[in-house]
């Protein structure tokens, strides 16, 4: 799927950035131009961030249940 259709940038490519470490809009627009002319895909490419840190998170971080896990 296209997150941006200006640069025509995949959300595909937008995780692999994001596993290599890329972690804010402003690095993925260096890193691939996304989000860089209209600006309408800025708040999905926001949402693919919060979504990449909360599902790799430390399992130490991760709420389970009522209690958190300590590690
Ligand atoms: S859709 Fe990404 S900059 Fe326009």
């Amino acid at each position: 799927m296209i997150v941006c259709v200006c640069k025509g940038v995949a959300c595909s490519k937008i995780r692999a950035l994001l596993r290599d470490g890329v972690d804010s809009v402003e690095a993925v627009r260096a890193s691939c131009g996304a989000g860089t002319d209209c600006g309408s895909c800025r708040s999905t490419i926001e949402d693919m961030i919060e979504e990449h840190h909360e599902t790799s998170a430390p399992l130490s971080t991760l709420r389970l249940g009522r209690a958190s896990a300590s590690l």
